[in-house]
């Protein structure tokens, strides 16, 4: 598949109006995506667990125009917002290419997500993936000729994509590739395909517990990090370790193997953490308490055959995982030990979930 080969060729132009509605989840990355080339293009494979509660919810709502312009509303949680405009114009701009029909029509966009907005979890890859499905509902709905759902979901992946990479691993379940890798067949720069690969019964409803240790924005958005992986001194051994970590884990994920599964992710999240901190300009995204709370893993895990591992996204919240079968045990840990140190004491239980629905 090329990036051509995403156009849309030929469509009913007749109708006037319509809705769709998805729900979409966000994921969690084990091998992480830091560093993009030009259209958001990973420099280096990834893989994720799609999360099960942890959601957006979007309505579109689309109705025939006069003009050439994009024309488009959006309303988070009820209220008409602002601020989220420039992204999605953006977003609209950049994919625009392969859904020709986009200035024909002035788009109404509902949206609401199913964890507290400022929570710092990102909502980047749910909000950007269930937009992307409304449109691609609304395109095979104009389509003439039939849109398999495997082109659909792939079409999706690659919009999603363009609105923000993470985002291309959200369509699908239970675990997510993107990125050309050589030990993953089918695996696309372009879009996320799912993880095919056998996968050992430990990771069957894998948890997910965040820990919310500071709701602000991050001093550092995604956008600069990723652009300061350009020259980075230790940029081609990272990439090259990505490509590493993923054959090494897809032989975990068949093992089942979780000591090796704690080692590549840890591994990974402090990875992504060390290329901030070496970045120039340099910067820290954990907070004091994101260190208390990695200390505490490591320490429950020294005194107990527990197999709990944390992983971090660009920010200080920490994702507690561990077995579905270590989950009492490890909830009680969390509540005893871990949820001081987040901010309210809020924390949020997922699991590994198997992708967006339409609603
Ligand atoms: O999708 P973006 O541009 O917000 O980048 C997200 C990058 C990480 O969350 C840090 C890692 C990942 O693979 O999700």
């Amino acid at each position: 598949m090329t990036e051509h080969d995403f156009i849309l060729k030929s469509y009913n132009s007749n109708i006037e109006k319509g809705s769709v509605k998805w729900s979409s989840p966000s994921n969690i990355a084990l091998v992480k995506y830091w560093g993009k080339k030009e259209h958001q293009i990973p420099e280096n494979p990834s893989i994720s667990f799609t999360l099960s509660d942890c959601k957006t919810i979007t309505e579109v709502t689309f109705t025939k125009k006069e003009g050439n312009d994009f024309s488009f509303d959006i309303y988070f949680e009820g209220d008409k917002n602002e601020a989220f405009k420039p992204k999605i114009q953006t977003f609209f701009e950049r994919i625009e290419k392969y859904m020709p029909f986009l200035r024909a029509y002035h788009f109404k966009i509902e949206t609401s997500n199913t964890f507290p907005h400022s929570s710092g979890i990102a909502s980047s890859a749910s909000g950007m993936s269930a937009i992307a499905l409304c449109l691609m509902s609304i395109e095979r709905s104009f389509s003439e000729v039939e849109v398999t759902d495997k082109a659909f979901t792939q079409k999706a992946s690659f919009l999603a994509r363009l609105g923000s990479g993470s985002a291309c691993r959200s369509i699908e379940g239970e675990l997510v590739v993107w990125g050309k890798n050589e030990s993953i067949a089918d695996s696309s720069d372009l879009y996320g395909v799912k993880f095919e690969g056998e996968v050992h019964s430990n990771f069957k409803n894998y948890q997910d517990t965040i820990l919310l240790v500071d709701k602000g924005e991050k001093q550092v958005s995604s956008t600069v990090g990723h652009n300061l992986m350009y020259g980075h001194p230790f940029a081609k051994e990272r990439f090259a370790q990505a490509h590493d970590n993923l054959a090494k884990l897809k032989a975990v994920l068949a093992s089942g193997d979780l000591k090796q599964f704690v080692e590549i992710v840890e591994s990974e999240a402090l990875t992504l953490h060390a290329m901030m901190m070496t970045s120039m300009p340099y910067f820290i995204l954990m907070k004091p308490n994101t260190l208390e709370i990695i200390n505490k893993i490591w320490a429950y895990r020294a005194k107990t055959n527990s197999k709990v591992c944390f992983t971090l996204d660009a920010g200080a919240n920490v994702h507690v995982l561990y077995p579905d079968y270590e989950k009492e045990n490890v909830l009680e840990f969390i509540k005893n030990e871990l949820v001081s140190y987040c901010q309210n004491g809020h924390y949020i239980c997922d699991q590994i979930g198997l992708g967006a629905n339409q609603i």
